[in-house]
């Protein structure tokens, strides 16, 4: 069986961009593979958080994994610090990273710009990242296209690792969506859609209610040519609205341009907006429940143990390799 594996920060409510980017497809993975979802806390802390505010993230996004469909009986979903060997297996893998390989990463560079008392972590954020996947001899990896640049470093900490200590890590290969890979900020959309816009209105969360959302949506910003016509490069507002209205309906692009072919912007934002509240309304209903309910606790205690159990084998089989602790 092929085994997935994917992680999600929690860092405040996630938006419309990681939906579509990636837990969208998560779900539909789950019948035909050995998946592992991951809420990764201990990335989070790579920059600083009110400690009772991510508590209540950690909670909240595993809520949300379950309401997009999330089936606890099909995949494992567990947090990253109740895993031990998340962290474990990061140390070694530092230990192959070169620090030039780990400043060239983007993420880096664009977290740490400017700022002073930037965490050591934040540069090897990326090794804990290549831990987090190699564990569970993980085949793929659904992931946003922000993220591919981490999962190339993976892959070469991996044959790294291979070839001079032991063939021990499977090599995983990224998946990234087709259509909606870096949904982008409404309000510039030359920009990824991010929660950590300044600008309310850039971005939709996955729980803002239907009002907010058709507002937000209606004052996206396009172009004064009012066609509706995919063209990345130039017409990155519309072409923006048309991937979240493709992704959101399951309708082509191409269906999307006849559909609104001499039908103006207005319109076309008014069904955006409303595809968007169809899809995002059952899941804020379905995570209130969750955010209630006792069933959350359990499935967190059981897919820990889960987790435990399926990454233990290559954490010992790492550390054999290297020559860690004593021979048994
Ligand atoms: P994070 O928490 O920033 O994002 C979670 C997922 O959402 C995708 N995403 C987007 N996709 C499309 N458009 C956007 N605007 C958009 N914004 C975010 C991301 O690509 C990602 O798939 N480092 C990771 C978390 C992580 C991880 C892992 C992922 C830690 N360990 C192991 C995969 C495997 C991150 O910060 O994602």
């Amino acid at each position: 069986m092929t085994t997935v594996f994917s992680g999600i920060q929690p860092s405040g409510t996630l938006t419309l961009g990681n939906y579509l980017g990636a837990l969208q497809h998560f779900v539909g993975m789950q019948e035909e593979n050995d998946c592992f979802f991951c809420i990764v806390d201990q990335h989070a802390i790579t920059v600083p958080q009110d400690k009772a505010e991510l508590r209540r993230n950690i909670k909240s996004l595993a809520a949300l994994y379950l309401a997009t469909g999330i089936d606890p009986k099909k995949s494992t979903l567990f947090i990253q610090s109740e895993v031990p060997a998340h962290a474990q297996l990061a140390w070694i893998m530092q230990c192959v990273s070169y620090i030039g390989e780990l400043e060239r990463m983007t993420q880096f560079k664009d977290k740490s710009a400017g700022k002073t008392g930037v965490s050591s972590a934040l540069l090897t954020y990326p090794p804990l990242m290549a831990a987090d996947i190699l564990l569970y001899n993980t085949d793929i990896v659904p992931v946003g296209e922000d993220q591919k640049q981490h999962l190339e470093l993976t892959r070469n900490l991996a044959e790294r690792f291979n070839q001079q200590y032991n063939d021990i890590f499977t090599v995983p290969e990224v998946q990234i969506p087709k259509v909606g890979a870096r949904i982008m900020s409404l309000q510039d959309p030359t920009k990824k859609m991010s929660k950590s816009d300044e600008n309310q209105k850039g971005f939709i969360s996955m729980l803002d209610d239907e009002k907010t959302i058709i507002k937000k949506i209606k004052s996206a910003v396009t172009d004064s040519e009012n066609e509706v016509r995919f063209d990345r490069e130039n017409k990155p507002g519309v072409s923006n609205l048309m991937s979240i209205l493709s992704l959101s309906t399951g309708s082509s692009l191409d269906s999307i341009e006849q559909d609104y072919n001499g039908r103006g912007y207005g319109e076309f934002k008014q069904e955006v907006a409303e595809a968007v509240a169809a899809l995002l309304n059952p899941i804020r209903e379905r995570h209130e429940e969750l955010m209630q309910s006792e069933e959350l606790n359990e499935i967190l205690d059981q897919g820990a143990e889960q987790a435990q159990r399926a990454s233990h084998k290559t954490l010992k089989k790492a550390e054999r390799a290297v020559g860690l602790g004593r021979k048994r």
